[in-house]
C-alpha cells in the first residue's frame, strides 16, 4: 500500500501512467499543451515503479485523447498506460500503441526527400518497424529515425 499519494486523484479526465522517466515535459509537449490552454495537469517525475524502475505520471482534467494523440504519446511513450477515469473510477485503462504506418506528424530527416519538398502535395509516411524499440523507416526514401531521435523530427 502506498503511503501517500503524492498528487491526489483526479474527478474526471485522463491519467498517462509509466511514461519513461523524464519524458513527460515531452508528452505534454506532443499533445500540444503548454499551461496555458487552461487545463489542470499534475506532472509526477521520476518516481518509483515496479515495472520501469522510475517512471513519469501526466494527469489531465477534463480531457479526452484523440487517435492521432494516442500516436504521438506512442512515439514518445511506448511504455505509457492511459487512464480514463470518469467520477473517481478508472473506467477504461489500454496500454498505447503504434499502428504500422504513421502519416503526416513526423518530418523526413533527409532534406532531399519528395516528402520534404515545397509545394509538392506529398504528406509524409514512415513505416513502423519495430513498436518496443521503434524504428520508422520513411516509405519514400527509406531513411530510418530510431526512437530516440524520433521528437527531433515530430512537425507538431
Ligand atoms: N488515478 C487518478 N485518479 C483517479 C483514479 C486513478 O489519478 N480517480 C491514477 C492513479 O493514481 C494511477 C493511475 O490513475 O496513477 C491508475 O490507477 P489504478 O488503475 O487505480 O492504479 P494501478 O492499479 O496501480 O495501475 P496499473 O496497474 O496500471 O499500474
Ligand atoms: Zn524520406
Amino acid at each position: 500500500m502506498e503511503k501517500t499519494l503524492i498528487v491526489s486523484k483526479i474527478k474526471n479526465g485522463i491519467v498517462i501512467d509509466h511514461i519513461p522517466a523524464g519524458k513527460a515535459l515531452n508528452v505534454l509537449k506532443v499533445l500540444g499543451l503548454r499551461g496555458t490552454e487552461g487545463y489542470r495537469i499534475s506532472l509526477v517525475m521520476n518516481v518509483e515503479s515496479k515495472k520501469l524502475g522510475r517512471k513519469d505520471i501526466v494527469k489531465i482534467e477534463n480531457k479526452y485523447l484523440s487517435k492521432q494523440e494516442l500516436n504521438l504519446i506512442a512515439l514518445i511513450a511506448p511504455t505509457a498506460t492511459i487512464n480514463v477515469i470518469k467520477d473517481y473510477e478508472v473506467v477504461e485503462k489500454y496500454k498505447v500503441s503504434l499502428p504500422n504506418v504513421v502519416t503526416g506528424l513526423i518530418k523526413c530527416p533527409n532534406p532531399t526527400c519528395i516528402s520534404r519538398k515545397q509545394n509538392e502535395p506529398v504528406t509524409s509516411k514512415f513505416y513502423v518497424l519495430k513498436s518496443d524499440k521503434i524504428v520508422l523507416e520513411c516509405h519514400y526514401c527509406g531513411t530510418m529515425i530510431n526512437g530516440e531521435e524520433v521528437e527531433k523530427y515530430i512537425t507538431i
